[in-house]
């Protein structure tokens, strides 16, 4: 899909089955290498970030095969510890095949990682992860070279809770003999999903969800696993800022309410009704929405979910009053804003803050996505929208999202996709 054409003003119904997460199955996938064996993924969603992964494994010499949600991976014949920029630059995630590949083979050389352009992404923290572990690191201008000569379990102290780099520090230190400590680890649900995972394998894993990890390195593993995904609770988080946005009644199966409880209070505090079910959540918005009532501030969790800033913004659109964004996780995430001004949204941003003011109503437009979430706020808007918008760039979206039109479609939007 590269295009996708919405109609607005059509009130929500019917349940949406929540993907398996995006940022759960892409180290997950990676990690595959590390026994050598074979590996089953189930609840794997059908986005172009996995396919980007299957295309990494299989150029390291692994064998991946999709099964409708489920994907194998056979990692016997893995046979090159090099990524290329080719393959690298296509996403962020290409990343965490640092810590998959240290692990097997205790060297790597990598292209540079690709990723939605949030503003700079740099890979300090990894490194220095890397370095704590006796692997020596080195950045010769056209990739990044590593290798672990000596390495040693120990302490991996992390300055900034890094999702990337604290999956990175988990899979290396699974393969260094030893026990490692790793501090001021980021606490996402998908550190937790990775983590089970190596446990699957046999590798003692403690403390995942919390700041600090440990990890024994250097086990035998299991030669084969099966291992479930967690559901993406950003797609999650996306639908229902959908439903806020547009109003109705949506029900999001599979959906966990912990892993996105930030996001459901604000829109509760909004106006909109929130039911819980023993694996599911209701949205109902049958009234005009308000101002959330204070400053929406993204941290790492369990704080506000940085990507769940734009889908929100769109939901924000319409509220009586002014909702102020604090984006503390990356520089430049508000590229979303200069489209959603089209249709006629009263945004201003000033560095890392940006205002909304509820206008009283929003025109279809034609809009560009810039990245993964901000394409995802724009398709939020336009179905509150009067007209028909077209939003085109949605290779970004289609990274992310797995049937983003059909479950747009499915709850009773006018969404079509376009090529
Ligand atoms: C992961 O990216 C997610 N991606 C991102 O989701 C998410 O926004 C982010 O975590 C924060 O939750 C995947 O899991 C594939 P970080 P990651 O390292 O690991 C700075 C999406 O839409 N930093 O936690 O790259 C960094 O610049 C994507 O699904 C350094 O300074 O995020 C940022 O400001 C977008 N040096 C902050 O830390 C480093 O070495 C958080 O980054 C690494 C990061």
């Amino acid at each position: 899909m590269k295009k996708l054409k919405i109609t607005g003003g059509a009130q929500l119904s019917g349940s949406i089955n929540i993907q398996g997460s995006k940022n759960s199955a892409l180290p997950i996938l990676a990690a595959a290498i590390v026994s050598g064996g074979e590996t089953t993924v189930h609840n794997c969603p059908a986005i172009s970030d996995v396919e980007a992964a299957l295309e990494i494994l299989s150029y390291l010499g692994c064998r991946t095969e999709r099964d409708g949600d489920s994907v194998f991976v056979d990692s016997s014949g893995f046979s090159r510890t090099d990524v290329p920029e080719s393959l690298m630059c296509r996403m962020r995630g290409s990343l965490c095949f640092l810590g998959a590949i240290l692990c097997r083979a205790g060297e790597a050389r990598l292209g540079y990682p690709g990723g939605c352009r949030l503003g700079p992404r740099p890979i300090d923290i990894h490194v220095k992860a890397m370095r704590d572990l006796g692997i020596e690191a080195e950045n010769n201008g056209d990739e990044l070279v590593f290798r672990a000569e000596r390495p040693r379990g120990g302490i991996v102290s992390l300055s900034f809770p890094s999702v990337g780099a604290t999956e990175n520090a988990l899979l290396a230190a699974s393969g260094v003999r030893g026990t490692t400590v790793i501090i001021n680890a980021a606490r996402e649900p998908e550190i937790k999903d990775l983590a089970a995972y190596l446990q699957r394998l046999g590798v003692p894993v403690s403390g995942a969800g919390t700041a600090e990890i440990t990890v024994e390195g250097g086990v035998d593993y299991k030669k084969t696993a099966e291992h479930s995904l967690i559901p993406d609770r950003i797609a999650a988080a996306t639908y229902l800022c959908a439903a806020a946005s547009a109003g109705g009644r949506v029900e999001l199966r599979g959906a966990v309410y912990e892993d996105v409880a930030s996001v459901a209070d604000v829109l509760s505090g909004m106006g909109c009704e929130i039911k819980t079910g023993k694996n599911s959540i209701e949205l109902i918005k049958n009234r005009p929405l308000k101002a959330p009532g204070r400053e929406i501030i993204t941290k790492p969790y369990p704080g506000f979910p940085t990507d769940a800033q734009p889908p929100l913004m769109a939901a924000c659109l319409l509220s009586e009053g002014e909702t102020v964004f604090r984006e503390t996780m990356f520089e430049s995430r508000y590229r979303h804003a200069p489209e959603l001004i089209k249709m006629g949204a009263d945004i201003r941003v000033d560095g890392k803050i940006a205002s909304v003011r509820g206008v009283r109503s929003l025109a279809g437009a034609e809009l560009r996505a810039e990245d993964l979430r901000g394409g995802a706020a724009l398709a939020v808007a336009a179905l509150a929208a009067e007209g028909e918008s077209v939003i085109s760039g949605m290779e970004y979206v289609n990274r992310g999202y797995e049937g983003f039109d059909m479950a747009l479609k499915s709850i009773g939007a006018r969404a079509e996709a376009m090529d």
